[in-house]
Parts: C-alpha cells; structure tokens; sequence
C-alpha cells in the first residue's frame, strides 16, 4: 500500500483551503486549484495566516511552520495537478458539476490517481457515474473546520476498490484524523446519525410542549449537550439545515423517522435563518444571542403535603429531600391523601396517559421528569385538567433548593427522554443498517456533532431497557411509525446485550 505523494484540491473555499491546511501540515505537498483565479492566493494567504497564529500561540515550532508552508503551491491551471495521486474537489455542491470536473480530472490524472470528493449529500456513486474508473472515485467528507475537525468520513461507492479506502484512511490517520469508513448512504454517517436531534426538537415545538429556549436548557442541562438544537440550527442556518433534512427525507423514500418540520418553510420565508440573518429562534444583537434566563416565579403559600407515585427509593430519597427543604412534607401512603398533590414520574408516556391509568385525580396530579437531570433543572410537566394553584405550589417546592424548574406541556417521555430515545434508536437503525459498526458510529458522532455519548453508548449509558420503554410509551401515544423501535435496539434488551455489542 503506497502512500500519497502530491495531492491536488480543487476548489478553494472555506473546505478545500482546510483541507490544504492539514495535509500541508503533515508534511505532504498540497497545490491548490480554484476557477475564480484570486480564491487560490487568497486560500493561500488564510492558511498562511492560521499557521502563524499557530506559532505565535506556540502550538507549531519554526520547523513545522516551514514546513507546512512551503508544502503548499498554487495550481493555477487544472493542467498543473497533472503530476498528483490523489485529486479531492470541494467545489460548489452540484452534481453536474463535479460530474464534469471528475471527467475533466480522470483524463489528466495518472493511471492510478484517486479522485475524492468532499460533498455532504451528493451520493458517491452519482459523481462517479461519468468516470470510466469509478473504481478510483471515492468520498473524502470533511467538517468544518477542517484542522480543527478531527474526522473525515471515506465513502465507499459502491464500484470504489477497497484498496482506495483503505489509502484514504491511512492518509486521514497520519494528519491525525479519524477516518470513519461508511457506505454511500444518505447523509453518509454523520449527518445521518444527526437527524434525530434537531427534528425531534422541532416536533415537541410543533406541538406547543415548550418554547425553543426551554427545550435547549433543558437539553444541555439534563443530557450535557454544549449547544441546544435550537441555538445550533442558528448558528447552522436554519436554511441548510432544513435542505438536509428534506433531502435525507427524499432519499429515504419518504420515511416518517426523517421528516422535516412544517413550522420551518414559514420561517425561511420570513428570513428567520439564525445568526447570519440576525435573527432565528433567538435574537442577535451584535452577534451576541439575547436569551437572558427567565425571572422564577413569585414563590406560593405551600399548605399541601405531595404524595409521589414512584416507588424507587433512590428517586423517593432525592424528591423527599428537595421537598423537605421546602418545609412540605412527602406522604408515605400507598393512596394519597384528600388534599395531596400527586407527583408522577412518567417513562415514555405523557402525564394523562399516566393519570387515567393510575386513576389518580387530573386536578392535582402533575408530572415530574426524574430520568435526567434532575440535579441540574427540574422539570415539571402539566396536562389540561390541572389547576393552576397546584402547579404553583409544585413549582415553588420543586425549586426549594434553588434548582431552576421548567413546566411544560403534556408529552409522551418530556423533552429530555425522547431526545435522548430518539437518538439512540436512529444509531441503533444506523448500526442495524451497517452503515457503521458501532465503534465507529460512536467515535464519529461524538467527534463530528459534540455529542456528550455516541448514540449506542447513550443508550447504554442510560440503560437500554429504559430507552426501549421510553420509545414503546412514545409510540404507543403517537402510534406513528416514526417511532417504530429498532431491532437492534429491541433484540440487544431481550438478549441482555449492551447496545455496542456487534452483530
Ligand atoms: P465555498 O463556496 O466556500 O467554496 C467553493 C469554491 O469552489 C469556490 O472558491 C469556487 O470558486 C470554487 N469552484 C466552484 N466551482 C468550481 C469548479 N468547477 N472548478 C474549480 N473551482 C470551483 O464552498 P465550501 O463551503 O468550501 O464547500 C465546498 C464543498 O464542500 C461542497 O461540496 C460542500 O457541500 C462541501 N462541504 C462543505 C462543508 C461546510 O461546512 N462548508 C462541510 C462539508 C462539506
């Protein structure tokens, strides 16, 4: 297996003079090509002047400094890649496009120049259907930014020779990314596993249960995401991020899992797109998101004991506590009493579905999410027949030691729960699809998306038989098949198997 020696990069934006930068950096000659004749000298000048910021920090010593300038040249003409073995394009992302410049590229490529392409949703297999070696054509995905980004997916097409996997990858490994090989899918890996958080987001604001702010404390400070979906897709843009999301649901021939949301072609039609536009789910000013944390509510009287349906006693511990310093007290019976407030702690169904069950009283019966994050925020969830002296009361006890409560709406598994089921059942369906094995599928999400897990290790980390229930319970309520379970992440209960273990 031979290593690279020259490689050419065609397109010179934001990816292709990252992409330049980090193999430039491993000591591999990089010549830069771009239609617009200034984006080459100015690629080469943003590189010039990220690696001197390098230096200056003292994160790259004078050597390495030489070394990764000089390793990159300007290409003025496609004609001067002639002599490379490894071609990557990150020109504009249209499919005629890089269809033309592969043919283009073939003819001056050696006989055994690999040609890649960093595209993020064009399939592998299309862009190769021109070449007469599609056996030579793979994807090269990058995130941005590239140095910083420690992770490129290698897109098998179908008709790609295993050894151009495996020299890709090798590449990756030695300028210190992880190389993540996967299949020609939709959305490949990454965006794939990525379509869980943000849509199911959408869908508990489609259906009012909270605002967009709520729904992204509640999700950084019950599952530890660094950003809630909401502030990502304004710094995403909403536009790109519904582009993919319609697209993945195209590809998918319309399946329900994937579903884009309705609440967002009105917004794009308003130019609510995020940051770039000023204003998304949240206002910037300056560039500076206003979303002050909400004022609490005037504390209540507290003149009813609670009762709490959970007989856990680690859950029945941390409730009474909390409660104890509020000066109310948690009744022991197995019934409550006349004038109790009924705490329920529902998994995967909503608070109604819970009360009729139970026959529990609807006017002062409320749910508390204790599944996650319960140290952190509280959350407290209502449904149409409560009153509202009750939720005040709960509210003021709940926050008896200073823990920030959020009451929202009626709905099957919170917020937290089924983001959090949502995910790991999508990983699941990816590991079950083998688009990825779940090493894999793991590593790369929490590289590529932050995420606190991988989507398999979530699960486990948060026990797979609770996730199945909580996705039962979801189901069950919406009987849609959106939340259909998936059988990987059904038989690894049933076998008592942890999520990660392979097929
Ligand atoms: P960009 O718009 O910043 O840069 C594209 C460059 O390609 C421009 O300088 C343009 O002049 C040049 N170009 C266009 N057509 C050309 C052609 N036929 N021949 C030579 N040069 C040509 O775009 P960006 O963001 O760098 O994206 C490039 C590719 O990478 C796209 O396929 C995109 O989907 C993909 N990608 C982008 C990511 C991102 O976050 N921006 C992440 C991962 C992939």
């Amino acid at each position: 297996m031979h290593p690279f020696k020259r490689i050419g990069i065609i397109g010179c934006g934001a990816m292709g003079r990252g992409i330049a930068q980090l193999f430039a950096s491993a000591g591999i000659p990089v010549l830069l090509h771009d239609s617009r004749a200034q984006a080459i000298g100015q690629a080469l000048a943003y590189n010039r002047q990220q690696l001197e910021r390098l230096a200056s920090k003292g994160k790259l010593d004078a050597e390495a400094l030489g070394v990764a300038l000089a390793c990159q040249q300007a290409a003025p003409a496609l004609a001067d890649l002639a002599g490379c073995d490894l071609l990557i394009e990150a020109i504009v992302e249209q499919l005629e496009a890089k269809q033309a410049l592969f043919r283009q590229l073939e003819a001056l490529g050696g006989i055994d120049a690999v040609l890649a392409s960093n595209t993020s949703s064009l399939s592998i297999g299309a862009i190769a259907s021109g070449c007469q070696n599609p056996e030579r054509v793979a994807g090269f995905h990058f995130f941005n930014p590239v140095p910083l980004m420690k992770i490129v997916e290698v897109v098998r097409g179908e008709r790609t020779a295993p050894e151009v996997i495996e020299r890709l990858s090798r590449l990756a490994e030695r300028a210190g990314h992880y190389a993540a090989v996967t299949p020609d899918s939709p959305g490949f890996l990454v965006n794939h596993a990525g379509r869980a958080y943000g849509p199911e987001a959408l869908r508990i604001l489609a259906e009012g249960i909270a605002t967009p702010a709520q729904i992204d404390r509640i999700l950084k400070d019950c599952l530890g995401f660094r950003m809630g979906p909401f502030e990502l897709f304004d710094l995403v843009g909403l536009d790109v991020s519904h582009a993919v999301m319609a697209s993945m649901h195209h590809q998918f021939y319309q399946d329900p899992r994937y579903a884009p949301s309705p609440l967002v072609p009105p917004r794009l039609a308003a130019g609510l797109l995020g940051r770039k536009s000023g204003q998304g789910f949240y206002r910037y000013v300056d560039g500076v998101q206003q979303a002050p944390e909400p004022v609490p509510d005037a504390a209540v009287a507290l003149t009813r004991p609670f009762w709490l349906d959970s007989r856990d006693p680690s859950v029945r511990e941390q409730v009474a506590s909390v409660l104890g310093r509020a000066g109310v007290c948690l009744e022991e019976g197995p019934q409550p009493s006349e004038r109790a407030i009924c705490l329920v702690t529902p998994l995967g169904e909503d608070a109604s579905t819970l009360i009729a069950r139970k026959l529990l009283p609807p006017q002062r019966t409320l749910a508390l999410e204790t599944f996650a994050g319960f140290e952190r925020r509280r959350v407290l969830m209502r449904q149409p027949a409560l009153d509202a002296e009750v939720l005040a009361q709960a509210r003021t006890a709940l926050a008896g030691d200073g823990v920030a409560v959020e009451v929202i709406n009626d709905s099957p598994g919170f917020i937290a729960q089924r983001v959090l089921a949502s995910i790991v059942n999508l990983g699941c369906e990816i590991a079950q699809r083998g688009i990825a094995d779940p090493q894999t599928l793991d590593r790369a999400v929490q590289l590529a998306l932050g995420y606190p897990h991988g989507p398999l290790a979530f699960g486990d980390h948060h026990g797979a038989e609770l996730i199945l229930q909580i996705l039962q319970g979801m189901h069950e309520a919406y009987q849609e098949p959106r939340y259909r379970v998936s059988p990987w992440l059904r038989r690894r209960v049933q076998l008592g198997l942890p999520l990660t273990a392979p097929e």
